[in-house]
């Protein structure tokens, strides 16, 4: 099969979009991902996976603090979406006038969302160009509201939905994002979270 064919299959496994949120040292940001999943079956032992690539400041800012938020949006959010995930936080405060607040583990919690979770991070998976975190969700909420609203925005959504004048911009950060990928995939290091036996 074309590489090309496996690549589109393989979209149809991808997650919802969700925000993911940090906090390193009094700096707080928000980035978007399409890599989320649960991951557990333990309604008592909820937890969360996110791909991560190595080359966006969130990266650092979780794998550093251990903690993250990840909220499941609605499906007219695509604003901040596009606030959130076309542009990194390293030159911009991408938060400072999105409505947020601290959670109970330090990360940042939109007020804006159909529901978000608290995350610590468990354990990591390297893959060469990304990490795979593993998160025990530690608390759950819906932002502000007191109960989910709205539809979830799922990528396939997102993808054809966006405005127009946005999908140079996104082809050409995901090709980017290719690359940088390609280059690194097979250099897959072992890395032990911090606390685990080695
Ligand atoms: C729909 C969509 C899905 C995305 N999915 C991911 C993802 O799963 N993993 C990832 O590392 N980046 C993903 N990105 C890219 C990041 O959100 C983007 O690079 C962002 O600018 C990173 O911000 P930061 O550098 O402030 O952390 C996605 C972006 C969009 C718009």
């Amino acid at each position: 099969m074309h590489p090309d064919e496996v690549y589109q299959l393989l979209r149809t496994l991808t997650s919802p979009v969700v925000a993911i949120t940090a906090e390193r040292d009094g700096k707080r940001n928000g980035m978007i991902a399409d890599s989320a999943v649960r991951a557990s079956i333990v309604p008592a032992i909820p937890r969360v996976s996110v791909y991560i690539h190595k080359f966006n400041y969130s990266h650092d800012m979780i794998f550093d603090s251990g903690r993250f938020g990840l909220h499941l949006l609605r499906d007219d959010q695509f604003e901040l979406i596009h606030r959130l995930g076309f542009g990194s936080g390293r030159t911009r405060d991408k938060l400072a006038d999105m409505p947020h607040h601290v959670g109970k583990l330090g990360a940042p919690v939109l007020d804006d969302c159909h529901a978000h979770f608290e995350c610590a991070v468990a354990n990591v998976m390297d893959t060469g160009s990304s990490t795979c975190f593993l998160g025990d969700v530690v608390e759950v909420g819906y932002g502000k509201a007191s109960r989910p609203t709205g539809v979830v925005m799922t990528a396939a959504y997102f993808r054809a939905n966006m405005p127009s004048e946005w999908r140079p911009e996104y082809e050409a950060q995901l090709k980017a994002a290719q690359r940088f990928a390609a280059e690194r995939s097979r250099d897959i290091k072992s890395v032990v979270w911090r606390g685990l036996p080695a």
